[in-house]
């Protein structure tokens, strides 16, 4: 199923939208299945309705574990780095990874666990917590990894919207040198959510921490009482795999619901695609398994097709801003996979940190979550790939599971700061305002996908309506994706950036509503509107004018008590760069935040602020120019 020659990805392009459900059912064929689909491809975009591989039963684990064993069960799987140099790294082969697996997957049953329930999953980057996911998958239960920068707030919303039973945690976790509280913040939120039965907590850092009786159990314990035999669930191939909940334009994050069968397929063959993965490399993907990016690209993808995973715990800069070239050095590492974010962080700090670091292992670069700068390609490029390493440029979402628009490695060309070419099976589409059809090439336009593939969710947990709305409704019979594009001369795409109220910081989606919502619950606060403004390292940061006329004490200290508010609502990957207070908005005479005008004011752009006559009160955009200019 590895594509090797640009003649090749032309042709199975060609055949995956001519033929794609003998496309695809071939694809399929490379993953084992217990018992084989009947109909590859039953769609409709208006309900929406997908199902891939009807019929089929399979167990994903199976395809990511057991079958591996019998060639290549002394094969690492997974490398894990700690967050502290000075310790040692671990490597779990497949014969261990599965066997812990297994040992966790019957801890889980013992713990009640049974096919079909919800578990939250709220752990540092250990190797216990591609165990826990991965058991998980095995007895059919659903997991819902929450990213451990999210409040207790957070959690207790995500556990309740998908009524959890179970959750699981460690004591704490690290970062850089910070030490984060996670069963602290674990205790915040079961407080309001009645679901859960049980909390299984790993000893990581061993911090002090509550264990409630009849509640709370230590995973060490809970693996003594099992054995390490755990027979697979038989799962159907729509049957649900996971939820990840994401933002959108409305206050409330939605659990995006990807199903077993197509959501395996197109994991793995996107990974051993998308990268040009070689038996025996070492793959490192720096991601966190709290986002997307983790689940199909340090889990499931990889371990899918026998790779050799690294699961880095730290941060870039810890202890030094050498520590991902130490990492690469290290492990020899062979694929580095990354964010545009990471690579503008560590290329602020100069070439020092590079000097006497041995990165000739390194055969393919990715980056992924955002647009790429044209600099910090050719940085990555020139100064991490010295020019010999295709950049893969990965352009995909939360709710498609895998990689949509990318360069194949050592096949498809790579062009700075374009995604480049779809993949087989994708069939991209650039329509206007109207979801008028936008051809030819040299064109611009809102990008939708008009065909189903294998990978994309399903729903959104316990609202379809939504999952209709958000990406159905838009435009008809296409999938919105929400981002704005170019198609150059060549045909090539680029992704210029979302077009709706959805920020991008540091790679990670934060709706704006989300977080106004959170800086309107601060006492005192009137109103708030937030927009993103360009910014240097994050690719945008957080820009928000708030009303709040009884500030409590100086305006810099009532800043300060607005970003706890924020934390403690959302999490401190919300907190604004900036705040400006205000005493007014601009509105039309409707009541509609202008934003496009806060925006410019944000960008520090006042030139040409357009239209404003539309406005209710124009002087209020006068006041804000000059309050913006002190800031
Ligand atoms: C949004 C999806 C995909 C995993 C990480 C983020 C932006 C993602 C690229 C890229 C330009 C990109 C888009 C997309 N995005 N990759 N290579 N070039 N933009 O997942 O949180 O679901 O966010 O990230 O705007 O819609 P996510």
């Amino acid at each position: 199923m590895q594509i090797t020659s640009f003649k090749q990805y032309e042709e199975d392009y060609k055949k995956s939208v001519e033929n794609p459900e003998q496309f695809w059912g071939e694809v399929a064929q490379n993953f084992q299945w217990r018992k084989p689909w009947f109909k590859v491809l039953s769609w409709n975009f208006n309900e929406p309705n997908i199902k891939w591989f009807e019929g089929a039963k399979l167990n994903i684990t199976e395809n990511c574990l057991d079958r591996h064993l019998a060639t290549s069960g002394d094969k690492p799987a997974i490398i894990w780095e700690p967050n502290n140099p000075e310790e040692e790294s671990v490597t779990l082969t497949y014969k261990m990874l599965h066997e812990r697996v297994c040992r966790f997957a019957n801890v889980l049953k013992r713990n009640g666990a049974k096919k079909g329930d919800r578990i939250c999953i709220y752990m540092p980057m250990v190797p216990e917590l591609a165990i826990a996911v991965l058991a998980c998958a095995r007895i059919g239960a659903v997991h819902s990894v929450i990213f451990g920068g999210f409040s207790a707030k957070s959690i207790a919303d995500r556990i309740n919207d998908s009524q959890c039973k179970l959750v699981i945690t460690a004591d704490g976790a690290y970062r850089g040198n910070k030490q984060i509280p996670l069963k602290d913040v674990i205790d915040d939120a079961l407080i309001g959510c009645p679901t859960v039965e049980k909390c299984i907590v790993l000893t990581h850092v061993r911090t002090p921490v509550s264990m409630l009786k009849g509640r709370d159990v230590w995973w060490e314990d809970e693996v003594k009482h099992v054995n390490d035999i755990c027979e697979a669930e038989e799962m159907d191939a729509e049957d649900m795999l996971f939820i990840l909940y994401t933002s959108g334009s409305t206050g409330k994050p939605k659990g995006v619901v990807h199903t077993c069968g197509g959501y395996m397929v197109y994991a793995g063959y996107t990974f051993s695609n998308v990268f040009n993965y070689q038996p025996g490399e070492v793959y490192f993907c720096t991601a966190d398994i709290g986002w997307i990016t983790g689940h199909s690209y340090i889990v499931y993808g990889p371990l899918s097709q026998g790779a050799t995973s690294v699961l880095f715990e730290g941060i870039p800069t810890y202890p030094s801003p050498s520590r991902f070239w130490d990492i690469v050095e290290k492990h020899k590492v062979n694929t580095l996979y990354t964010a545009p974010t990471a690579i503008r962080s560590l290329m602020s700090y100069g070439e020092e940190p590079l000097n006497g670091k041995d990165l000739s292992s390194i055969r393919v670069l990715g980056s992924v979550g955002e647009p790429i700068n044209e600099e910090a390609w050719h940085w990555f490029d020139e100064k991490i790939g010295h020019g010999k390493a295709p950049i893969v440029d990965t352009w995909w979402q939360t709710e498609t599971g895998g990689i949509m628009i990318s360069p194949i490695a050592t096949v498809t060309k790579t062009k700075p700061s374009f995604a480049t070419l779809p993949l087989p099976g994708i069939q991209p589409i650039l329509v206007d305002e109207n979801g008028n059809e936008i051809a030819g090439n040299g064109v611009m336009g809102n990008l939708c996908i008009k065909f189903p593939w294998p990978g994309m969710l399903r729903t959104t947990y316990g609202d379809h309506e939504r999952c209709k709305q958000t990406y159905f409704s838009t435009y008809e019979n296409l999938y919105f994706t929400g981002d704005g594009c170019l198609r150059d001369e060549d045909g090539y795409y680029r992704i210029t950036g979302r077009v709706d109220d959805v920020l991008n910081v540091s790679g990670h989606r934060i709706g704006t509503a989300e977080v106004e919502n959170a800086i309107n619950m601060h006492a005192g606060v009137v109103e708030s509107a937030v927009v993103g403004y360009p910014h240097d390292v994050k690719g945008q940061g957080i820009y928000a004018f708030v009303i709040y006329p009884e500030m409590h004490g100086e305006a810099e200290l009532s800043k300060k008590d607005i970003l706890q508010t924020v934390s403690r609502v959302i999490g401190a990957i919300a907190k604004p760069d900036k705040i400006l207070f205000v005493t007014g908005l601009p509105k039309t005479r409707s009541g509609k935040i202008m934003r496009r005008i806060l925006r410019k004011i944000a960008e520090g752009d006042t030139s040409n602020l357009g239209d404003t006559s539309t406005l209710l009160d124009p002087t209020v955009v006068e006041e804000i120019i000059e309050a913006s200019k002190k800031l």
